[in-house]
């Protein structure tokens, strides 16, 4: 939330571009003064302030999210009638004096409101019968007359143009106002405040009395429970991310070196390239991960290289324009061929994927799938010689397997690629699965290149399949599916790619 002064200069300005605002300046002490790039003449402030044609457009349509985030936000006041509620987008983060971290919205404000603008908060109002009226508080266009517009340094001449508050009113579908007026509202507010915390200082500051943790922590629960059950925009979105991160891997096998080796970063970066062109960015830390640094769950280094004969684990997805992210993985021959150990591997981790997705459906329990993949790859350890004498029953459960298996089978996907975290036990881990969840599949085996239980065929090799799932009246969907899981056909779709 910006103050009331509508600046927020707390750096020096060094970039070159900003030349123009710094060049006027005869004391560095003067830099900051009232936020603003300081003094400057009043000829020059004069010339800034006028001879800018009316761009304001009023032609817009709805964006075409809109008409889904009015019924989520109905949905929201319906849980909380009466009480005032308050989503921060959030705010950015510096990454080191005047530069920013890029910035992403708050999930729970991009849901409910459609928009990503940077420092804005969604209001619920509640009027005399509990019911509410949803107000964005917004940074409107800046002010040129004042010189804000150029002398802050996150003025649009600076960050480019913003929407004005009438221009997202008519994309957004609801009313928005001034965000540097919403200190005053909050202050004035009377009867019971919930508040997504954590997000934007200001307003955690300014809500500091009317809040409670419990009741903060039941309004995020809420939130994050809200979107366990996807509606038929966010699946269009998720179907999109998963098609532009299959076209992604397509791009990665075609610079995979058959005989030369890639490096992991080059990986990265090709796949990015494909995120930032069809979507917005990649939706978590892409896992580009060679040979036995594949036995690594979070390999997001990246900063090894190919070999040939080894495999290359990918784990990566596109998040769309709308921030809705696929989470795909896909274990590869970088010379496009399994050696007979790897395939072992790659068959008893497929096998163990299949089972799994034929327990994604409705009125299973979310454990279901869970349990059926791991226990397939309990009977593969186990005919590895694996347990020992112990019989796969005991191993299973004693939990033996998970030395190798590591992690859970999958988990729920939407905007956050670990999507509705904070949701309840009871409605999710413990849950029953209905139409219209998503969410991924994705059992692997890593055998580490120091595990000294395992042959020494096995060691460094990491292998995981993973795939994107909405779970349907008849069963299950799989949102991934332009790529190819098994074995054979990967082989043949590499061969395909490479020509
Ligand atoms: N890419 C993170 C995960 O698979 O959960
Ligand atoms: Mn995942
Ligand atoms: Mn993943």
């Amino acid at each position: 939330m910006r103050d009331g002064g509508g600046t927020s200069v707390t750096d020096s300005p060094t970039d070159a571009h900003q030349e123009a605002a710094v060049a006027a300046e005869s004391d560095e002490n003067t830099t900051r003064k009232n936020g603003l790039y300081g003094d400057v003449s009043t000829e020059l402030a004069e010339n800034m302030g006028q001879g800018w044609a009316d761009t304001e457009r009023r032609d817009l349509e709805p964006v075409a999210q809109a008409a889904y985030t009015a019924r989520r936000r109905a949905a929201l006041s319906a849980r909380f009638p009466g009480e005032l509620l308050v989503i921060p987008a959030g705010n950015p983060k510096v990454r080191a004096n005047d530069t920013d971290y890029p910035f992403r919205p708050s999930s729970d404000y991009a849901y409910l409101t459609g928009d990503q603008s940077q420092d804005s908060v969604l209001v619920l109002e509640p009027g005399q019968g509990g019911e509410h009226r949803a107000i964005a508080y917004l940074l409107p266009r800046s002010d040129r007359e004042n010189g804000e517009f150029w002398r802050d340094y996150h003025g649009e001449l600076w960050d480019g143009r913003r929407n004005s508050l009438a221009e997202n009113e008519l994309l957004l579908g609801l009313p928005c106002r001034d965000v540097r007026t919403l200190t005053g509202r909050l202050a004035s507010a009377t009867g019971p405040v919930r508040l997504l915390r954590g997000y934007d200082a200001g307003v955690d500051v300014a809500l500091h009395d009317r809040v409670t943790a419990e009741r903060d922590t039941e309004f995020r629960t809420a939130l994050s429970e809200m979107r366990l059950l996807k509606d038929e925009f966010e699946v269009a979105d998720l179907r999109h991310a998963c098609r532009a991160t299959a076209r992604g891997f397509e791009d990665v096998v075609r610079i995979l070196g058959t005989d030369t080796p890639t490096a992991e970063r080059a990986i990265e970066g090709t796949f990015w390239m494909r995120a930032r062109i069809e979507g917005n960015d990649v939706g978590y830390a892409s896992v580009c991960a060679a040979g036995p640094h594949a036995t690594t769950l979070h390999w997001v280094r990246n900063d090894g290289e190919t070999r040939p004969g080894e495999l290359l684990l990918i784990d990566a997805g596109v998040e769309s324009r709308n921030l809705y992210t696929a989470d795909v993985t896909r274990t590869l021959p970088v010379d496009g061929r399994f050696t007979p150990v790897q395939r072992r591997v790659y068959e008893a981790v497929y096998e163990a994927q299949s089972a799994g997705i034929a327990a994604v459906r409705p009125g299973a329990k979310y454990r279901d799938f869970h349990h059926a993949a791991q226990r397939v790859l309990t009977e593969h350890l186990a005919a590895w010689g694996l347990f020992g004498e112990r019989t796969v029953d005991e191993a299973y459960e004693l939990g033996l397997y998970r030395r190798w298996t590591l992690a859970g089978t999958g988990h729920m996907l939407g905007l956050d690629v670990h999507d509705c975290a904070k949701a309840r036990t009871e409605l999710y881990v413990d849950g029953t699965l209905e139409a219209g969840m998503v969410l991924t599949v994705e059992p692997g085996l890593y055998f580490q290149s120091d595990d000294l239980t395992v042959p020494e065929e096995l060691r460094g090799i990491g292998v995981r399949i993973e795939d994107d799932f909405l779970v349907t009246e008849e069963g299950n969907e799989n949102l991934s599916a332009d790529l190819p899981r098994a074995a054979d056909e990967v082989e043949a779709w590499m061969a395909r790619l490479r020509g």
